[in-house]
């Protein structure tokens, strides 16, 4: 049994101890914005915040979070209303096939809660997550956007 909270909701979930949290969260929570790309903590596509902090999802077995706060990309936007991150998102057109962004945006939300003015070095240090469609110079648009929002 695993308990933990999921965009503020309690979670009691019948799972075994070593079972990737980004597994728990599509299969059990029903929560599929969280994706697949590596399962090797190499990608960042599963990026979810536990306890505000990002973490590769594919990578942390759920005994580890026992307890813990996680929020998803689900999670972000309260009552409808979108972050500065999401907003930036779209005002400044990032995804193209969309697979690896949400886990960006997590990486993003993150950082810029860390950060709120982070200079390019500092967004090449901490946004590691890999893009197959290439939109990395969008991301730090975006990303700077954000921070003067
Ligand atoms: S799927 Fe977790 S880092 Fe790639
Ligand atoms: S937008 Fe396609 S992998 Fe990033």
């Amino acid at each position: 049994m695993a308990k933990f909270t999921v965009n503020g909701q309690q979670q009691d979930i019948q799972v075994e101890p070593d079972t990737p949290l980004l597994w728990v969260l599509r299969e059990q929570v029903g929560l599929t914005g969280t994706k697949y790309g590596c399962g090797i903590a190499q990608c960042g596509a599963c990026t979810v915040h536990v306890d505000g902090v990002a973490m590769r999802s594919c990578s942390v077995p759920v005994s580890l979070i026992e307890g813990k706060q996680i929020t998803t990309i689900e999670g972000l936007a309260q009552n409808g209303v979108l972050t500065k991150v999401q907003k930036a998102w779209l005002d400044n057109d990032v995804p193209q096939c969309g697979y690896c962004q949400c886990g960006m945006i997590m990486a993003v939300s993150a950082l810029l809660k860390d950060k709120p003015k982070p200079t390019d070095a500092d967004i090449d240090a901490a946004i590691t997550n890999i893009c197959r469609c290439g939109t990395f110079q969008q991301v730090r648009t975006a990303i700077h956007a954000a921070a003067n929002a």
